[in-house]
């Protein structure tokens, strides 16, 4: 049994599959978290995300890398967000998502092209979304109480930033796959937006 979760940054999609992974005994993988290694890399190398060779070339990154702190960063958020729209980058990426989708059991895995990409076959896809607002204001609670100096503001410009590219780019633009389950979670507080994922995935099943 493969679980698709995509969506958009901070809408509680990493949250979601976690649960779900938790619920189902499933392994679950972040995707998100090879694409923010690849720009840290890139950054680590002194190169240039926006160069489809600096960022292909970070796609070797030592797998220790993955227990980086600096991963979960805003700054390393848009850097993966930029290395991504490279081709040759998400090609790079494919086989050990892909491997990990496929591996015995099932899993969890979330993203922004599990659904259409990565595991088109999977028996539950769900796309998790929210306002703007409610996910800039999610993430700025999350990051002044780890003590980051941030403003409202500058959050929703980032996030809007980064929807416009990852919604736009030629390969693997983020878009729910034509049979995913869409959940909306602007008003639903965590446990409920757990509850309507897991309520889903068992009708999909
Ligand atoms: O989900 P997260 O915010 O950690 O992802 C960081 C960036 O990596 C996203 O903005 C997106 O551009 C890219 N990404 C992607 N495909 C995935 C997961 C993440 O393009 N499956």
């Amino acid at each position: 049994m493969i679980i698709a979760v995509d969506g958009p940054t901070a809408s509680g999609k990493g949250t979601i599959a976690k649960a779900l992974a938790e619920h189902f005994g499933l392994p679950h993988l972040d995707t998100g978290l090879l694409y923010r290694a690849v720009g840290r890399q890139v950054f680590l190398d002194g190169g240039d995300p926006d160069d489809g060779g600096d960022a292909l070339a970070a796609t070797s990154f030592p797998d220790s890398l993955l227990d980086d702190p600096h991963l979960r960063d805003e700054d390393t958020g848009g850097l993966a967000s930029r290395v991504s729209v490279h081709p040759a980058v998400r090609q790079a990426l494919y086989e050990r998502q892909r491997g990990f989708a496929t591996q015995e059991g099932g899993a969890v895995l979330d993203g922004r092209d599990i659904g259409t990409v990565i595991a088109p076959e999977a028996e539950a896809k769900l796309f998790i979304t929210a306002s703007v607002e409610a996910r800039a204001q999610r993430r700025f609670l999350e990051m002044r109480g780890r003590g980051v100096k941030v403003t409202l503001l500058e959050i929703q410009d980032d996030l809007r930033r980064r929807d416009e590219r990852d919604r736009n780019r030629d390969v693997a633009p983020l878009v729910p796959a034509a049979d995913a389950m869409v959940i909306d979670t602007s008003a639903l507080g965590k446990e409920e937006a757990i509850s309507a994922a897991i309520e889903a995935v068992a009708d999909a099943l």
